[in-house]
């Protein structure tokens, strides 16, 4: 849904995921709202996949209560670490990148983070579009800020993939690995994606939005949208509430974030290789300039770029592209 939600929607929400029926009347009142109004806006509710029960003289309520977003409870998880973050939850955006990188340009401060229940026009890689569901993803933003200029910010896609495998494999049985140059999967099916954004300049002050994308429970309108195998935490039988996961997340990502500062990507390499989902695999690697060059994958280097072993057994990195694994099988 690309349309602005009422500005009553989200807070009607919270009130029905109690799991209670509340009248159209009740809510009407307490909305300073008709209950027309009350009908309408849920009918929006149900258009971004949400399921509201709607009974003739009890009302309405949500059958699946969802653990809201709520900064306060995300902070209160870090402990400490909490002071590292400025959290705002915002109901609708069109995208937390986008609404980052102008905040950023407006002079936010390192740290800041924007996570969203509700992102109208989500992005991915390579332009593509990032669907998400009320309540049932997680989607955050994060600006951090450098003056060690745009040269010392590679591989960084790849360190906050890592982070992010490692906040959910906290809670995993069945571990999240990695698809370079950030995609989290779990076999072979996408559990997660991040599309980092940096300005600034070459050697001087410049910053990164990280923003993650990572399915919690996915509808089927959202998985018919996605041309790709995707899946969720639940179906990985993981339970744990989103504003947990998300300060595990950036927990995670902080402690990575201090060391990367100082050491850059070489320090997480064998972190890396160690979740690397295709590592010796048959791939074709699409470049930038859609040219296809196959071989076996062989990791990244220190810069983070991806390491292909060629036809002729050359070993060659890339810095840019994306790699699909070859059906032929062929090594
Ligand atoms: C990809 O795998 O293509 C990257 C997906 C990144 C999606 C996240 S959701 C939060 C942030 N806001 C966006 O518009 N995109 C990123």
């Amino acid at each position: 849904m690309h349309t602005r939600p009422h500005k009553a929607l989200f807070r009607l929400l919270r009130r029905l995921s109690d799991g209670h029926f509340h009248s159209g009347q009740a809510l009407a009142d307490e909305f300073g709202l008709s209950r027309s109004s009350i009908f309408n806006i849920l009918a929006q509710a149900e258009s971004m996949g949400l399921t509201i029960h709607a009974v003739r003289g009890r009302g309405y309520r949500m059958p699946e209560p969802v653990e809201w977003l709520d900064g306060e409870v995300v902070t209160h998880y870090m402990g400490a670490e909490g002071r590292n973050y400025t959290i705002h939850v915002l109901d609708s955006v069109d995208s937390t990148n986008t609404a980052l990188m102008a905040a950023a340009l407006g002079g936010a401060a390192d740290g800041t983070l924007f996570c969203a229940e509700h992102q109208r026009t989500g992005r991915g890689r390579r332009g593509r579009q990032w669907h998400s569901v009320v309540g049932g993803s997680l989607t955050f933003s994060i600006l951090w800020r450098f003056e060690t200029g745009l040269q010392s910010l590679a591989g960084l896609s790849l360190v906050v993939g890592l982070a992010i495998a490692r906040a959910v494999n906290r809670h995993s049985r069945h571990p999240a690995r990695l698809k370079w140059p950030n995609d989290i999967l779990v076999d072979y099916r996408k559990l997660a994606g991040i599309l980092v954004e940096v300005q600034g300049d070459m050697n001087g002050p410049a910053f990164a939005v990280a923003g993650v994308g990572l399915n919690v429970r996915l509808d089927e309108l959202q998985r018919d949208a996605v041309d790709q195998a995707v899946v969720d935490l639940v179906e990985m039988g993981v339970t744990v509430g989103r504003n947990q996961l998300l300060a595990d997340c950036l927990q995670e990502l902080h402690a990575a974030l201090n060391i990367f500062r100082q050491h850059g990507f070489a320090a997480f390499r064998e972190a890396w290789l160690s979740l690397d989902a295709y590592a010796g695999r048959a791939v074709a690697l699409t470049l930038p300039d859609s040219r296809s060059v196959q071989g076996v994958a062989c990791g990244v280097d220190e810069t983070g770029a991806f390491l292909l072993c060629d036809m002729q057994s050359i070993l060659r990195p890339y810095n840019g592209g994306e790699i699909s694994l070859r059906l032929d099988g062929a090594r």
